[in-house]
């Protein structure tokens, strides 16, 4: 039996929980979206939001058995969320249909046929149509191919770098994690010499055009590809080429590999998912070069710590990425009635797995609030998601991380924030972490 005390805490809880919707961009969750997640995850395991009728998964073993059950748990809705609501098909009424028996898999599958193109391709689907394509991904990112690629993408640091280093203070999101993310892309897809120059070009302009939030947003909900300038035709000439005359870099990777079955895609099929990876590596890793940014700025002694033992960066980033996650929690949709940590789950309910809640369950992380880069434990955080559609871009995107600040570290010392009254202003989009802007003053080395 619940004592008063808990009772009172769990009473506290709901009302913090119920006093914000989640999902509205609200300024309070924008600022510090863990203290709801904290206040879901005291009201239970799995808990409904009663603004959006969402439920929430906040503790870190029940988020990674989600993932894993995906009969019961479609990711036809991973990043949509409360905007598939009203879409996707509704649970039928309880007359026809007895709590227990549910089974709307039929449906999804027509929905998602139906919708197919507003999807994106990969993270929306489920096996049998996932594995096949999936299998075109696993192996993008080996130990070969990240050592190839170090050289060059420690140059493009490097270049980003000097071209402010001498000013002694910087906007780090428009000036370096935004163009960074992006010229390596550009980079591990090797565009063609004339094609590229053209895309940075166009990149610059409209990152000086645009505040960072409006570039950042325009790539965030559905990172396809002509909010990043290349569009559909183009995939499709690259990869069309790519297949006659493969080459040593990613797209001819995703043009020559087969689906599981052995066969060879359809280049259709495969501009989608060119658009995905070409999309999806670069607003996330922005976030986690900012966010490792912030936290820098706001611990000289790390800083001193990190420049003498660069070897402890790799540490560093696993802390950064349990943290703040860049992406907070994707989401699934229960196909059939069931239950997640004895908590029924009724078929036609959107859940929210809450990577940013699951790197700080307290029953996983010790004193999960605390940033501490020597966290013996920080590389089980699940920032990167678990199980079939776990991120293919994890090598890249903690290579890129890592040299960032071995370069940082090298010609930026002193390094702090601006502004330090200020608070700093992140994304209003529920799905993704990191600051808008981050001005920084530093000393040159
Ligand atoms: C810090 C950077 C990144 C973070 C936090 C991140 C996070 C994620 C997460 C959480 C998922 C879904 C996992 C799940 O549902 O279990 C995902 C999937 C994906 N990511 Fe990343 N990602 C990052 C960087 C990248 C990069 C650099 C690329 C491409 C080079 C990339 C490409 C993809 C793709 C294609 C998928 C879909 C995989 C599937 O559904 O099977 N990501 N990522």
């Amino acid at each position: 039996m619940a004592t008063t005390e808990e009772e009172l805490s769990l009473e506290a809880a709901r009302q913090l929980l119920d006093s914000r919707n989640l999902f509205a961009a609200d300024p309070d969750v924008v600022k510090d979206p863990y203290k709801f997640y904290e206040a879901a995850r005291t009201i239970g395991p799995i808990t409904q939001e009663s603004n959006s009728g969402i439920y929430l998964a906040t503790r870190y073993q029940d988020v990674l058995e989600i993932e894993r059950r995906h009969q019961d748990f479609s990711a036809c809705v991973a990043s949509l969320g409360p905007f598939a609501k009203g879409h996707i098909p509704e649970r039928p009424d309880e007359s026809g249909c007895p709590f227990g028996s549910a089974d709307l898999e039929t449906k999804v599958e027509s929905w998602r046929k139906r919708v197919q193109s507003d999807l994106i391709p990969v993270l929306t689907l489920d096996p049998p149509e996932h594995t096949e394509y999936r299998n075109l991904l696993n192996k993008l990112f080996t130990v070969e191919r990240k050592e190839a690629i170090t050289p060059r993408l420690r140059e493009l640091a490097q270049e980003l770098i000097e071209s402010f280093a001498e000013d002694s203070e910087v906007e780090w999101i428009a000036r370096f994690a935004g163009p960074y993310t992006y010229f390596v892309m550009n980079e591990v897809m090797d565009f063609p010499r004339a094609d590229e120059d053209a895309l940075r070009r166009s990149f610059l302009e409209r990152h000086q055009r645009d505040s960072a939030t409006s570039m950042l947003s325009a790539g965030s909900p559905n990172p396809g590809a002509n909010a990043l300038g290349v569009s559909d035709e183009r995939f499709h000439q690259y990869l069309t080429e790519r297949r006659a005359n493969p080459q040593d870099d990613v797209l001819s990777e995703i043009a020559t590999a087969t689906k599981a079955n052995g066969t060879l895609p359809e280049i259709e099929d495969l501009v989608g998912i060119s658009a995905v990876m070409y999309g999806a590596g670069q607003v996330t890793t922005t976030d986690l070069i900012g966010n490792g940014m912030k936290f820098l700025a706001e611990q000289p002694e790390l800083q001193v710590r990190l420049r003498e033992h660069p070897e402890e960066l790799e540490t560093f980033v696993e802390e950064l990425l349990r943290i703040e996650a860049p992406v907070q929690g994707l989401f699934r949709y229960t196909v059939r009635d069931t239950e997640v940590n004895g908590t029924p789950v009724p078929a036609g309910a959107i859940i929210w797995m809450l990577y940013g809640a699951a790197n700080r369950d307290p029953d996983q992380f010790e004193d999960p609030e605390i940033f501490n880069p020597k966290r013996e434990n920080a590389y089980q955080g699940i920032s990167f998601g678990a199980g079939r559609h776990f991120c293919p871009g994890q090598p890249l995107a903690k290579l890129e991380t890592r040299i960032t600040f071995e370069e940082v570290l090298k010609r930026m010392k002193n390094i702090r924030l601006k502004n330090p009254d200020d608070d700093v202003i992140y994304h209003d989009w529920f799905v993704v972490r990191g600051p808008n802007q981050l001005a920084i003053e530093f000393d040159c080395v």
